[in-house]
């Protein structure tokens, strides 16, 4: 890590960069926003971290989720309330399913940037620029709207910045308060096979309120009766507007991304040499790695020494992200030599990027089945090799979209076309969103008690 700065990744090979025509107006770009105030504090990325501490030790749950991309278009308060609203109720699924706290943890407010397999699209004979997220270029197929413009970065800058906000009323001004779990579900929700269940669990949660009120614990006198918290995290992929708002911490001294308080890196920018690794190993916030079924076991532990070398809990979430049909394949590799290597990880579980798939007419989409399969997959792994499985990381949205096929109100290949909104992947809509909660609830509860993460 010595020579580190916030700027130090730009001596080494960098996946994933957009060709911006114009490098002047790129670096004036990047000098605004390193003027800009911090979207998120150091002092809340440690209470993330904590809490993240918390699940590697198996004494909570991590829940995280959102879009695949957040898009300039689909910024509205309904977008984000809807949003908000699902990912509560899935979260009060959990706490109450698996009896644990659940540290929350958004996709979103800077989830922008998108890697490509490609860096070009050709669509009738004409070649563009792949589409990068709003934050780099604009999704329609014309040049003007393909090439990279850096004042986009400001747009997402202040786009997290509204997000951000509005968040926060919502996790601290009353509307987390349980007593209005009822209240949480959407119209569509009500219609899936799962709401009775979702009821049942509702009117639990108002059984024990009416019992800690009796016991003088009001959501007045009780904070956490009527908030909650929440944080933001991305995949850090743009790595000159996250270089602009990494900030020093003036208590501790030390180096946070401020852009959000949980950083990721890619599945297609994690070389242990590269970049973006570079970035990472010098700031402090709690990170993320896209484990797919390409890392080798080697480069997973030396990615270890460089991105968490003093085996911090809390700093490390492996977001593991197989497939289905390879999930027994590779995690029990890589939880081998973690548990091997004694270092301390929180596990969690993406089962939507290794099971996409394109459907006969042309539509990219996820078979739910194959996403539950790949949940139900990586708590057994867990579950036959006693280490404790932390954590879910989902791309759904509150919208009633039909991105993935199947699920209760089993959304066909056919439906894709009515309501298929994503900008990139897609995501769960709202009840297949409640359902893979539901399961998950039960697989944490199915976990040995005592079931750790690993032992040394
Ligand atoms: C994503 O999370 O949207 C993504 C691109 O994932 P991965 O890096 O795992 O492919
Ligand atoms: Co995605």
């Amino acid at each position: 890590m010595s020579g580190w700065t916030p700027a130090s990744w730009r001596n080494l090979e960098v996946k994933q960069v957009p060709n911006y025509p114009d490098q002047q107006a790129l670096k004036d770009v990047e000098t605004r926003l390193a003027s800009y105030p911090p979207l998120v504090f150091p002092g809340d990325a440690r209470d993330l971290k904590a809490g993240l501490a918390n699940v590697a030790r198996g004494d909570a749950f991590l829940l995280q989720g959102g879009d695949c991309a957040e898009s300039f278009a689909e910024h509205n308060p309904g977008h984000i309330r809807d949003f908000f609203r699902v990912f509560l109720t899935m979260a009060v699924v959990l706490t109450h399913g698996a009896a644990k706290p659940v540290v929350k943890v958004g996709r979103v407010a800077g989830q922008f940037a998108k890697p490509r397999s490609s860096d070009t699209e050709t669509i009738n004979g004409i070649e563009l620029p792949s589409y990068r997220g709003d934050i780099i270029n604009g999704i329609d197929f014309d040049a003007a709207s393909r090439s990279p413009d850096p004042e986009r970065m400001i747009l997402g800058y202040r786009q997290s910045a509204a997000t951000l906000n509005l968040l926060r009323a919502l996790a601290s001004g009353g509307f987390a308060d349980l007593n209005r779990v009822h209240e949480w579900t959407t119209g569509f929700m009500k219609n899936s096979n799962w709401y009775p269940a979702y009821e049942e669990v509702a009117l639990k949660i108002d059984e024990a309120i009416t019992f800690m009120n009796a016991l003088g614990l009001t959501p007045e006198n009780t904070p956490s009766m009527r908030e909650t918290n929440f944080f933001t995290s991305h995949e850090a992929l743009l790595l000159g507007y996250e270089e602009a708002l990494t900030r020093r911490d003036p208590l501790t001294n030390n180096w946070y991304a401020t852009s959000g308080h949980m950083l990721w890196i890619g599945d297609r920018t994690r070389q242990p040499d590269g970049a973006h690794v570079e970035y990472f190993s010098g700031i402090k916030n709690p990170i993320g790695l896209k484990c797919g079924p390409s890392l080798e076991t080697d480069d997973l532990l030396r990615l270890i020494d460089k991105l968490n070398p003093d085996d911090e809990p809390g700093r490390l979430t492996l977001i593991t992200r197989f497939g289905a049909d390879k999930v027994s394949e590779h995690l029990p590799r890589l939880v081998q030599a973690i548990k091997k290597a004694g270092r301390t990880v929180v596990w969690c579980c993406d089962p939507m990027h290794g099971n996409t798939v394109k459907a006969a007419n042309g539509f990219k989409t996820r078979p739910f089945e194959q996403v539950l399969a790949e949940v139900r997959g990586f708590f057994a792994v867990h579950r036959d090799m006693g280490t404790y499985a932390g954590g879910v990381h989902v791309e759904m949205t509150g919208d009633d979209v039909t991105e993935c096929v199947g699920g209760v109100s089993a959304v066909t290949e056919d439906d894709l076309k009515s309501r298929y909104h994503t900008h990139c992947d897609p995501r769960l809509n709202a009840t297949q969103a409640l359902e893979l909660a539901f399961l998950v609830a039960q697989e944490v509860r199915n976990q040995r008690p005592g079931q750790q993460a690993q032992s040394a």
